[in-house]
């Protein structure tokens, strides 16, 4: 098929180059001139595991290329994703300026039928302003669809190729088939909707994701003060079909560029059509306070931490990504940083300098090697579960460090042998 994609963002260049892998043509439209540069000459504007290869390969085999020029992205195409992004705004309310601006462009430029589908996480109602801005430029025939994805940072390319659902949310039974036809590479269900009910799933989605983690950081707390271990608890709930494994890992909280601003957008739609979600009020607050534990039990080892160093490992919002969009990382830094704490920090894949122009923290250290940002610290927190944390050598950590404290907000050491090295160990949910 003849596809293009507006906004050659994380969304839209995963579904361009995986659709481009299916055999389909694809053009990458973006208004960012040094972003559609890069990507001709195959740069990538973001660490995304398999991307690069994936689209490089597809360059030389010219089934998707890049540009900045509108109307040649509309041209002959029978189908045209809206990938754009939607910020929030400081309401909560989630910003459509994007989507609005792709949409009057694709009206102007539209010459023949097309479908075009909406992959931004776009709130209800959504599909319906699309097709009325599009109406007032172009007077043919068209139809609008929501299609919404499901990718995860680090595994997208994964995702895209492995889905367990396709919802394919139109009113129109054309755009159904031809939808259907794009994606009859895959086995899994397809869920045929309304458009309205595909941009709630999508929403529902997260919003139920963010609450089961919210929910384990609370059994996580009272397993604290009880006695109990909250790995063996979510690991004995997971084993019950209806609750299932995923999901339960206890930690430090979500964040990321979709959870925090999706339960927000649902709260949101959800006041504005007179209904107050109490549950995901409470899932942001717990989310929310849960990032601040860490600085608490960081206090509980070195007192005061006024002058002290501690050494953060993990930045980014979870592993096998450099995004540190609403990371718990920043927060937990930030936090220390005000408790008057110097920070020596290492991350294996954010942009340390991108951090410093955007003036993400007061003065802390950042190290090229993780255990050269050990040296002369009484304490290290872990805040993202990299693999390479999870592997390291927990001797040499306890030689460098100058006490041998360590908090790990995400469980990724065995609490008895952290014990028997010799370490004080305070992590979630487990004594
Ligand atoms: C999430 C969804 O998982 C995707 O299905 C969705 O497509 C995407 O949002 C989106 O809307 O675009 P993503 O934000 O990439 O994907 O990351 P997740 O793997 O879902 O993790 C989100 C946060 O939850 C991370 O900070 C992670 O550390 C945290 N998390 C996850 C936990 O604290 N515990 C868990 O058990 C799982």
């Amino acid at each position: 098929m003849e596809i293009s994609i507006f906004g050659a963002g994380y969304v839209g260049l995963v579904t361009g180059a995986c659709l481009a892998e299916l055999g389909n043509n694809v053009v990458c439209c973006d208004i960012d001139r040094n972003k559609i540069e890069r990507l001709k000459n195959g740069e990538i504007p973001f660490f995304e595991p398999g991307l690069k290869n994936l689209i490089n390969k597809n360059i030389k085999k010219k089934k998707i290329s890049f540009t900045l020029n509108l109307e040649e992205a509309v041209l002959a195409k029978e189908v045209i994703f809206i990938a754009v992004g939607t910020p929030q705004k400081k309401n909560g309310e989630v910003n459509l300026s994007y989507v609005k601006k792709v949409a009057k462009e694709i009206g102007k430029n539209l010459k023949k039928y097309a479908i075009i589908i909406n992959k931004s996480t776009v709130p209800v109602g959504t599909g319906n302003l699309v097709r009325n801005i599009i109406k007032k430029e172009y007077n043919g025939s068209f139809d609008i669809a929501s299609n919404p994805e499901f990718l995860r940072e680090g595994s997208a390319v994964f995702d895209f190729m492995n889905p367990e659902r396709i919802i394919i949310g139109t009113d129109s039974t054309e755009s159904k088939k031809i939808i259907k036809d794009l994606y009859e590479p895959f086995s899994c269900p397809v869920v045929n909707t309304k458009i309205e009910t595909a941009e709630m799933i999508k929403y529902a989605s997260n919003a139920f994701l963010a609450a089961k983690i919210s929910f384990i950081n609370e059994i996580a707390n009272v397993c604290e003060r009880v006695g109990a271990n909250v790995d063996e608890v979510a690991y004995a709930m997971g084993l019950d079909s209806r609750i299932g494994n995923k999901f339960l890992d206890a930690g430090i909280g979500y964040g990321g560029s979709c959870f925090p601003k999706d339960v927000r957008a649902l709260h949101n739609i959800a006041l504005n059509n007179n209904y107050k979600f109490k549950l995901l009020k409470a899932v942001v607050r717990v989310n929310n306070d849960q990032r601040l534990l860490l600085a608490e039990k960081t206090e509980r080892l070195l007192g005061d931490l006024k002058n002290k160093k501690i050494c953060v490992w993990g930045i980014s919002f979870k592993p096998n990504t450099d995004d540190t969009r609403e990371s718990a990382a920043i927060d937990i830094i930030n936090l220390l940083e005000k408790k008057g704490g110097k920070i020596n920090a290492y991350d294996p894949k954010v942009d340390y300098e991108k951090l410093r122009r955007d003036n993400k923290f007061k003065a802390v250290n950042f190290y090229s090697n993780k255990y050269d940002a050990l040296k002369n610290c009484q304490a290290l927190i872990i805040a993202t579960e990299w693999d390479e944390f999870k592997n390291a050598d927990l001797r040499k950590i306890k030689k460098l460090l100058q006490k041998p404290n360590i908090i790990d907000g995400r469980n990724i050491y065995n609490p008895d042998k952290m014990k028997k090295i010799g370490f004080n160990y305070l992590s979630v949910g487990r004594l």
